[in-house]
């Protein structure tokens, strides 16, 4: 008992280091925060949760659907909550909706609980990426390209400030190719390595 309390109170001074890793990946819709996330997750031997599917997995209900019948402030309400849960797991890593950082205090949580990694990309990449992907994302549906770029374009402006304070950066441009993905990963295990 005593020196479970002990080795406690190192670990909160600093004294112990531990080496679980936690790696919190955000950024815009369409950022490639799934997709490297993934990736990564398996490059590091680490388990990976998109906390889109765990919301949806623990509802048991698509998120278009929550949208749809709690609208966009329920949605948020579970996506913090879920949050919690998943920023609890050990040795993860962990993609974050688009919208995670920028409601309640969940970005000061994220970076209390992981090393953050913000995927930095142009409204012209973002763009291009939700265009080719297949995913349902009720913020967007229905918007023609023109309409998509404008509302990226105003969105972003807004959500910037709270991805930024993420601890680390990595710039994102058009992910074409497997070579790409692996790039990104390296260069995310890489900074993620350091602290
Ligand atoms: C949202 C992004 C989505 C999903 C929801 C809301 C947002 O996740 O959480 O549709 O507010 O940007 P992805 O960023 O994984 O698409």
């Amino acid at each position: 008992m005593f020196i479970g309390s002990l080795i406690e109170e190192f670990r909160k001074q600093g004294i112990f280091k531990s080496n679980m890793k936690r790696i919190v990946l955000i950024g815009y819709m369409g950022a490639g925060k799934t997709t490297l996330g993934r990736v990564l997750a398996k490059h590091l031997n680490l388990e990976f949760f998109d906390l889109d599917w765990y919301v949806e997995n623990r509802y048991r209900m698509k998120i278009p659907q929550i949208f749809q019948e709690k609208g966009e402030e329920g949605f948020r309400q579970l996506e913090r909550l879920m949050l919690h849960e998943v920023g609890e797991m050990e040795d993860v890593v962990i993609s974050c909706g688009g919208g995670t950082p920028c409601f309640f205090d969940n970005m000061d949580y994220i970076n209390q609980q992981a090393e953050s990694v913000y995927l930095k990309a142009e409204p012209e990449v973002l763009k291009e990426h939700l265009l080719m992907g297949k995913s349902k994302r009720p913020l967007i549906e229905g918007k023609s390209p023109e309409e998509l770029i404008a509302f990226i374009r105003e969105s972003l402006q807004i959500r910037e400030p709270f991805y930024a304070k993420a601890k680390h950066v990595v710039n994102i441009d058009v992910i074409h190719t497997k070579q790409q993905i692996d790039d990104y990963v390296n260069q995310i295990a890489q900074i993620t390595s350091k602290s």
